[in-house]
């Protein structure tokens, strides 16, 4: 019986798998360097982690269940709660602003499209502990830098908003707090027709739904963003978000990080506070699911026993990156030139123990120096060296009984079929020494 993998699934083989250690070698890098600590947080946690702030509606969009103890769990959906949830049991006593980053699967029971999936991996890092235009402006610039150290050159967009302006053009129009937050699911969503129908029906004014909706049609890029907005009388000039917005703004152009301001920014998720932010891939390569990092600040220590902290954070949708990630790198492309093979040359109807032993010993010492096969399957020669061929190796390491009594190897380029007797150390200095100079030529040469 054949069994198919389960809807929104993926396996990952093994060329894909070293891309993306690649990928994730290269953020953690710069998630480290930047001073922050990686943490880890359980694939399950209690169902209601995700309830408590954004109602059962929720569970629709989870994977949940009920464990043999009756527990109600969930597969998460998204790291930040189970992040800060580990901060109010771990992490209380630790110096403020806690820096964290993560790694790590999320589960959606969403319609499985191009780049959506159910099973997908989330690389975030969050400040915990500060909420202030200088937090927000770290955690912007750190993911800015981690997508320009991943070196995938594509056409970005990354997008500022506050969800502060929104609510505040809503509250000073005496919309309920309930109303607005279905207001901003819908922004999130473009659901502009059903903005515009809501509020007539919250009787507002055709004025306020024409701000509100100039609002979140408003995209400016860079430094004069907020002044553009000012003069066009989309935002109050004594508004608090738009005060915050503007420092941040501000710092953002220190860290040299181009954004386009863009209130029409919702995000998806319930708890955001202040700034929200949105990178998006603009070369059409993701189709609708475009969007390849989401973040901003938020209040959800309270919720589940802490103290107010408020904190500030992104993830990078890593599957998204992954799908503009070229497979073509140095890194992956070695992957059969830097292989050997060591080939114990079995003897018909004799015992070859002692060939086998040898060739294991060689085969451990180049393994501490290079990818090493060795045979597990008592083929004989030409047998391992169409294999070794095939797996695209550069040597095959002949190791017989006449090599044991010689005390030497036959070392046979597979590229040029030349081959010759030599010393073991010889050997193993020699393959280790002509493979890593191919590696460094390929390397060189994809630069
Ligand atoms: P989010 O926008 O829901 O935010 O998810 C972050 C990223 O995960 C998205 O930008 C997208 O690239 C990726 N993503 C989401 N759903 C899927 C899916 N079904 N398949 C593939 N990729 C997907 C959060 O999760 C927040 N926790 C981010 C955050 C951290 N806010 C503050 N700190």
């Amino acid at each position: 019986m054949r069994i198919e993998r389960a809807r929104g699934t993926r396996d990952f083989l093994p060329e894909e798998m070293r891309k993306r250690r690649t990928m994730e070698a290269r953020m953690r890098d710069i998630a480290e360097k930047w001073g922050y600590g990686e943490i880890r947080t359980p694939s399950f946690e209690r169902a209601e982690l995700f309830t408590v702030k954004s109602g059962e509606g929720i569970l629709n969009e989870m994977y949940e269940f009920r464990d043999k103890g009756g527990r109600h769990l969930a597969l998460r959906p998204e790291l930040t709660a189970p992040v800060i949830r580990m901060y109010v049991n771990e992490l209380k006593m630790a110096p403020k602003p806690t820096k964290v980053y993560y790694f790590g699967n999320c589960f959606r029971y969403e319609e499985p499209q191009k780049s959506r999936y159910r099973e997908f991996w989330q690389f975030g890092a969050e400040i915990i502990g500060s909420d202030r235009p200088e937090a927000q402006a770290e955690i912007i610039a750190l993911a800015y830098h981690i997508l320009e150290a991943l070196g995938i050159h594509i056409k970005a967009e990354l997008h500022v908003g506050h969800v502060g302006l929104i609510r505040e053009v809503l509250r000073a129009a005496n919309v309920e707090a309930e109303r607005i937050n279905s207001v901003m699911r819908l922004i999130d969503k473009g659901e502009r027709e059903e903005v515009i129908e809501l509020l007539r029906e919250t009787g507002a004014k055709k004025d306020l739904i024409d701000d509100l909706i100039s609002l979140v049609d408003l995209k400016v890029k860079g430094k004069d963003a907020l002044k553009e907005a000012r003069e066009r009388g989309i935002i109050a000039s004594d508004s608090d978000a738009s005060k915050e917005l503007e420092m941040l703004l501000q710092i953002l152009d220190y860290y040299g990080v181009v954004y386009t301001l863009n209130p029409g920014i919702a995000r998806g998720l319930d708890y955001y506070t202040g700034m929200v932010f949105e990178i998006y891939e603009t070369g059409g390569r993701l189709g609708a699911q475009n969007q390849i990092c989401g973040g901003g600040s938020y209040r959800l220590a309270t919720l589940f026993g802490g103290d107010d902290t408020p904190s500030t954070g992104f993830a990078f949708g890593f599957d998204r990156l992954a799908d503009l990630f070229p497979h073509e790198t140095p890194d992956l492309k070695r992957d059969g030139v830097a292989a050997v093979a060591v080939v114990p040359i079995r003897e018909k109807n004799a015992d070859s123990a002692d060939v086998v032993e040898e060739a294991i010993k060689i085969a451990s010492r180049l393994r501490e120096h290079i990818p090493t096969y060795i045979d597990v399957m008592s083929r004989n020669l030409s047998a391992q060296l169409s294999y070794a061929n095939a797996l695209d190796a550069s040597f095959a390491v002949l190791v017989g009984r006449t090599e044991i009594k010689e005390g030497k190897v036959t070392v046979r380029n597979l590229d040029t079929g030349e081959q010759e007797k030599i010393g073991v150390d010889e050997c193993v200095k020699k393959i280790t020494k002509i493979i890593n100079h191919k590696i460094t030529q390929i390397s060189t040469r994809e630069q």
